[in-house]
């Protein structure tokens, strides 16, 4: 494996293949040393200060942890300078943060879940950001936070980019920019990432599936089979054993997916339906789709491709199903049953 950094790898991006023009390189590097950043805010722990509760709540009505704020922090102060951006939009915010006066508007939209498995955080456990970079329509009204909503409102076949990291034993940034799927690791004596990962690709067939299982009574009555079929391994109609695995943050869950294959779900339940699910469209099944389909995979609802949605707010859910593409073809055919 070459030891390319991720700004190396960008520019062959830029120069060579032309996929993506400066700003957007520009951008995606700004992103990753917000996620340096993030990392050592995280590496610190107890020392520093950020465990705990922020003694909040964030727009969807959940607590917000000390790091879910200041990652959210980290992320809009390193964005909001650079020229590349037209405004964010968060996770952790009841509206997008459009581009200060002062500087210099780009033609990207950022947005971001900074934190995800937040109730990972304080028990040691992975944790990651995810991130998703969509192009501003022309002549979007970005004259305040309220009207800046619907230049976002896009479906996520549109992403030009997408990307999350996963802050573990080893701090990893996976990116796709429409070429694959890449990653990169964070080299903390130098203080950059560096390519450890290329054409990443997931495997068709698993036998190892991810879910919430104390959901399980919610599910609608597809997934209910879907899932008891798995179970019964070897004695049921699959023929063979499944193994299960929950960490209990997606970008972990799903990072383990594109790394040996598995299926990941968030299923439509009853406790979440009036929500719309658990997951958000645009902050994380959205990017995480992108990622998984150009590694191979696939995602969808159990009803719809994922990438397909078209949004009718910012901080809109969706059931998620993702992954190894004959397993998420199964569970989407058990649906239309
Ligand atoms: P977040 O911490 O950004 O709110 O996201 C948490 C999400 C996701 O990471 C994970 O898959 C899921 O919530 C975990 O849900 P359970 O509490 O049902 O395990
Ligand atoms: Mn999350
Ligand atoms: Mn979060």
């Amino acid at each position: 494996m070459s030891q390319r950094t991720l700004a190396h790898y960008l520019i062959e991006e830029q120069r060579h293949k032309g996929v993506i023009n400066a700003d957007l390189r520009f951008l995606i590097e700004v992103v990753s040393r917000a996620c340096q950043a993030i990392s050592v805010a995280i590496g610190k722990g107890g020392l520093g200060g950020a465990l705990g509760e922020a003694g909040s709540d964030n727009v969807q009505g959940e607590a917000q942890k000390k790091l879910d704020v200041l990652s959210n922090d980290i992320l809009l102060n390193a964005n909001e300078w650079g020229g590349h951006l037209a405004a964010m939009a968060s996770e952790e915010m009841d509206l997008p943060h459009t581009i200060p006066h002062r500087y210099p508007q780009g033609e990207y939209l950022l947005l971001f879940d900074p934190l995800d498995g937040s109730s990972n955080i304080d028990v040691n456990v992975s944790i990651g950001t995810i991130f998703s970079v969509l192009k501003c329509p022309d002549g979007a009204d970005l004259s305040s936070p309220e009207a800046a909503e619907a230049a976002f409102l896009q479906a996520g076949t549109s992403q030009v980019a997408a990307g999350y990291t996963v802050y573990g034993p080893t701090t990893l940034l996976v990116l796709t920019v429409g070429d694959g799927v890449v990653s990169f690791t964070l080299d903390r004596e130098q203080g950059g990432f560096v390519q450890t990962g290329e054409a990443m690709k997931i495997p068709a067939d698993t036998s190892e599936f991810s879910i919430n299982m104390a959901n399980q009574r919610f599910w609608e009555a597809p997934m209910q089979r879907y899932v008891s079929d798995m179970q019964l391994g070897k004695d049921g109609p699959l023929g063979k054993d499944y193994n299960m695995r929950w960490v209990g943050s997606m970008v972990a869950d799903v990072h383990r997916i594109v790394t040996r294959g598995g299926i990941f779900m968030y299923p439509m339940d009853s406790k979440m339906k009036e929500k719309g699910g658990k997951l958000r469209l645009m902050y994380e099944a959205n990017p995480m789709a992108m990622i998984v389909e150009q590694a191979g995979g696939a995602a969808t609802t159990g009803y719809e491709r994922i990438l397909e949605i078209v949004p009718g707010k910012i901080h809109q859910r969706c059931a998620v199903i993702m992954g190894s593409k004959n397993e998420v073809d199964r569970a989407t055919a058990m649906h239309k049953v």
